[in-house]
């Protein structure tokens, strides 16, 4: 039987050309620069369209450049540039100008690329919005661990599952940094400043140490998981600057590893985002990223646990996420329509941190002799935190000249941040504890 005409279908006769603008031309920029250079014949093909580089707006033109970017193409003009292109790809970062940039580009009818975790995570929902009254696509695969498909994933291949949790690492640096110490025994900041040389962190590290990076991505892996708002502001965030070479150590000492990890979590209260250092077991499939890569476990109803595992930063596995949005958009410019867009249907109300419940591991200095952990235990007790493990190490002289002093590490139960938080002021409350030496949550077990 002949098949029936596609009448429906509306690839052009003859290819047409697709202008995209690129704002920002660093590390990342200059690498979309080259997959869009040197792969022009291919990307036309699979987008039904040649796409033509029309400006690349920088700060500074006079600036040095790799010889794959065209200076012709460079201007200061950003507002000018957007206004002229089908595709804006957005790799500045911070809030403005790239917030009023985008949104003015939306309203000149332009699909919108965008790396920026950080204004998605303040004010994703102004971008939506605009996007969705223009009618035009706004992706962001670039904004989450990078070169690692984890945004499409979420938003598309398990839209019709129930997420019920999302553990990443989505921070290299400090991954490199809390492997650096755990691999090489480097203290916090011998480890920062090897990533510094290595170009991993900035010369300012605070977004990443203190875990403000991770927290961005957390609010944005959270709202699509859950259909829901969640901002930056709704995440509990802690970063890794109190861990020490101690902790790190007692962390292998009990078959786990420190990881920085951000955690969405849903329950039949609502959701609950977080950031902090954990011990992981090292059975589990996170505790075996190493270096600065990125990885993100999922735990659906239907699908079960997935794992997604790449390179999170860095110009060519940051720009291939973006070439792939790039392309995803411009192949519905050729065809029509737009794609997938956010949904925030399910209104989840953001539980507080001290709803969150996880196992703990307490580590105290207690003065050593008779009783001392039938009061410890009896305040864990008292606050319904429940014991799961005491260990006492050998080798009691934590400092020189002091010999009647023992080291503690309680392991618990599941518990709430609350109760734990009460319990461990509590113990420190008791003559006989020296100092708490370090609280630390136990994730993925
Ligand atoms: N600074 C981030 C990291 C990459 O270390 O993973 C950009 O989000």
């Amino acid at each position: 039987m002949a098949q029936q005409p596609r009448s429906d279908r509306t690839i052009p006769l003859e290819p047409t050309t697709l202008r995209v603008a690129l704002l920002g031309c660093g590390v990342v920029g200059t690498e979309v620069v080259r997959l869009l250079t040197t792969q022009a014949a291919d990307l036309a093909a699979r987008v039904g369209a040649r796409l033509e580089l029309v400006g690349i707006a920088v700060r500074d033109v006079e600036a040095e450049r790799d010889p794959v970017v065209d200076r012709s193409l460079l201007t200061s003009d950003a507002e000018g540039l957007v206004e002229k292109a089908d595709v804006v790809v957005e790799v500045v970062g911070g809030i403005e100008p790239a917030r009023s940039l985008l949104l003015r580009a939306i309203e000149h009818g332009a699909a919108v690329v965008t790396a920026n975790k950080a204004l998605l995570a303040q004010d994703g929902p102004t971008l939506y919005a605009a996007a969705d009254a223009a009618g035009v696509d706004l992706y962001f695969e670039a904004a989450v661990a990078g070169a690692i498909p984890i945004v499409r994933p979420v938003r598309e291949s398990l839209v019709g599952d129930r997420v019920q949790r999302v553990l990443g690492i989505v921070n290299g640096t400090t991954n490199y940094v809390l492997d650096r110490m755990a691999t090489e025994g480097l203290d916090l900041d011998a480890a920062v400043a090897e990533a510094q040389a290595l170009g991993y962190a900035e010369a300012d590290p605070t977004a990443d140490v203190e875990g403000f990076d991770a927290a961005a991505k957390a609010a944005i892996l959270a709202s699509l998981a859950f259909h829901t708002r969640v901002s930056i502001d709704d995440v509990d965030r802690q970063g890794i600057s109190s861990v020490t070479a101690d902790d790190v150590a007692w962390a292998a000492r009990t078959g786990h590893t420190i990881k920085l990890l951000a955690i969405a979590e849903r329950s039949d209260e609502g959701v609950q985002v977080r950031v902090h250092p954990a011990l992981v077991p090292l059975t589990h499939p996170l505790a075996g990223v190493r270096g600065a890569f990125n990885a993100v476990f999922v735990e659906a109803e239907a699908a079960g646990e997935l794992m997604f595992y790449g390179r999170g930063a860095g110009g060519a596995p940051t720009a291939s996420a973006v070439l792939g949005d790039v392309v995803s958009v411009a192949r519905h410019r050729v065809l029509g329509g737009r794609g997938p867009v956010e949904s925030a249907y399910a209104a989840l109300p953001v539980l507080p941190a001290s709803a969150a419940r996880t196992r703990y591991q307490v580590r105290l200095e207690v003065t050593d002799q008779p009783g001392v952990l039938a009061q410890v235990a009896a305040v864990l007790a008292e606050h319904g935190v429940s014991i799961e493990a005491v260990r006492q190490p050998p080798g009691r002289a934590l400092e020189p000249g002091v010999d009647d002093v023992a080291q503690l590490v309680i392991s618990t139960h599941t518990a709430t941040e609350a109760a734990l938080r009460a319990t461990v002021a509590a113990i420190e409350g008791l003559d006989v504890v020296r100092r708490v030496l370090s609280v630390l949550r136990v994730e993925g077990a």
